[in-house]
């Protein structure tokens, strides 16, 4: 369990996992889509869809084990929007796969997993592809888009924040996500 003063191997062993594979996949994310670079999907896909189990483990952890408490007391506003930036960042964890699977999965493009293939694509007889259901499938692309610039602008604050707590007030709140233990 987590205390004010460790927390747990579990907690910062999903928080760092979450968050490294987070900023890759946001990162591969725009830069195969902008440019184009159709062989990155495939990666993409797969990484996206691992991830998603160990983002729902995380999620049962957090309901089970409630938010840490804070090293320190803060002022509320300050309390307040750190609180604010956590839930953007797990619900936008869950959401983002998921959006990605309806736009892949019910877009008829097909999602593999390292080659095994977990939605089939879809293709007409012409060789266009064809959505399974293109309502949602649009639903999925429009929520992955812009839930990955929310999200970048979200973690952008959230760095800052675990700086401003190292740097300036000079306390334990991001050694102890690194799983120090102290006062
Ligand atoms: C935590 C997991 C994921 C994150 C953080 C993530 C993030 C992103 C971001 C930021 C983009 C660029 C914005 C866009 O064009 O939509 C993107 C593109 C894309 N993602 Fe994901 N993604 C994740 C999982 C998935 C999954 C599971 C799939 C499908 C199974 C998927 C499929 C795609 C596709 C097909 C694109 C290209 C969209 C396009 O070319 O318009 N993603 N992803
Ligand atoms: C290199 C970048 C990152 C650093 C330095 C960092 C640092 C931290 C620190 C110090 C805490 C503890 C806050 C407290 O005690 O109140 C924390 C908590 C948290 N971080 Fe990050 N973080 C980073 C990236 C991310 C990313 C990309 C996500 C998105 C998934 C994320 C999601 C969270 C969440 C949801 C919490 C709340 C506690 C928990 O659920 O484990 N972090 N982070």
């Amino acid at each position: 369990m987590d205390t004010q003063e460790k927390l747990s191997p579990l907690t910062t062993a999903l928080h760092w996992v979450v968050a490294l594979t987070l900023i890759a996949l946001i990162g591969i994310g725009f830069y195969m889509s902008w440019y184009e670079v159709y062989p990155l999907y495939d990666w993409h896909k797969s990484f996206g869809v691992l991830i998603f189990a160990v983002i729902l483990l995380r999620v049962w952890w957090r309901i089970k084990n409630g938010w840490p408490t804070s090293v320190r007391e803060y002022p509320k506003l300050e309390h307040r929007l750190a609180q604010a930036t956590h839930w953007v960042l797990i619900v936008g964890t869950v959401l983002m796969p998921i959006s990605g699977m309806m736009y892949s999965g019910l877009g008829g493009y097909g999602i593999k997993v390292f080659g095994w293939v977990m939605v089939p694509g879809n293709k007409n007889a012409e060789g266009q592809t064809e959505p399974f259901h293109a309502g949602l499938s649009s639903l999925g692309q429009f929520t992955h888009e812009w839930l990955g610039y929310l999200l970048v602008a979200a973690i952008i604050l959230h760095i800052a924040g675990a700086l401003k707590h190292h740097l300036v007030d000079k306390d334990r709140t991001l050694l102890r996500m690194l799983g120090r233990k102290g006062h």
